[in-house]
């Protein structure tokens, strides 16, 4: 198949609470990176853009390193018309500490924190949505499905892949972990305990096919419309 364009993001995202010190998520960046390392396995023409993680990035056509938040929208958003796909994989920080102090926090008995909200990204993206896929992640650890399946609405994503954080299933690093994909017209698919890899090409599979069949038969709405399989 021809080259897709696909824009991957991966790994935290951190925000400053003084020059020294961040909040951020417990994200690795793996699941991130196993995508971008086989959709360009594939011949796919990759952008992986990157919150800090520990590992070495794949070869990718390009690799931008970000931080915060408002970092990975502004270099999305410098990618974006030139790509096809958007992989939402970073794990966006919600809250950033609401004024960074310029210098470094001195201890004192107790600091209480103002955070503010960080921008929904795919939702800021939603003007550059035209003719392109765009594919979220979500990790709940309660209501998976419900919440998963409000996000892709909201977020207005072709797919969705939803995972659970619980006592008895850990799906951070290179563990193997459950995944339910979910489309635009509810239809899910259960990957069981499978590698990231594994996952990452059951992802470009429905992607490509995607890709294909929007771009043969019209929009996503209309493949789901067909009731194709996805
Ligand atoms: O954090 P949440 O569970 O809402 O993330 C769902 C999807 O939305 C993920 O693909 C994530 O990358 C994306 N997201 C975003 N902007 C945010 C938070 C999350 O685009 N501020």
């Amino acid at each position: 198949m021809t080259p897709v364009r696909i824009i991957v993001t991966a790994g935290p995202t951190i925000e400053p609470l003084d020059p020294v010190r961040f909040i951020s998520n417990r994200s690795s960046g793996y699941m991130g990176y196993k995508i971008a390392e086989a959709a360009s396995n594939r011949g796919h023409i990759v952008t992986l853009i990157s919150g800090p993680t520990r590992l070495d990035p794949p070869k990718v056509k390009k690799f931008v390193s970000i931080e915060t938040a408002k970092d990975l929208l502004a270099a999305i958003k410098k990618e974006i018309k030139k790509s096809d796909c958007l992989i939402m994989c970073a794990a966006v920080g919600d809250f950033r500490p609401d004024k960074p102090a310029k210098q470094k926090i001195k201890r004192t008995r107790a600091l209480s924190l103002r955070l503010a909200a960080n921008k929904d990204i795919l939702r800021a993206l939603s003007g550059c949505r035209e003719g392109k896929l765009f594919v979220g992640f979500s990790l709940e650890t309660e209501n998976i499905i419900k919440n998963s399946i409000k996000k892709l609405k909201s977020k207005d994503l072709d797919l969705i892949a939803a995972s659970r954080l619980t006592k008895n299933h850990n799906p951070f690093d290179n563990r193997k972990l459950d995944v339910l994909i979910i489309n635009r017209s509810g239809q899910k698919m259960l990957l069981k305990n499978k590698s990231k890899s594994y996952v990452s090409h059951v992802l470009l599979d429905k992607i490509e096919q995607l890709w294909y069949l929007m771009n043969n038969r019209g929009t996503t709405q209309n493949v789901t419309r067909n009731k194709r399989r996805t």
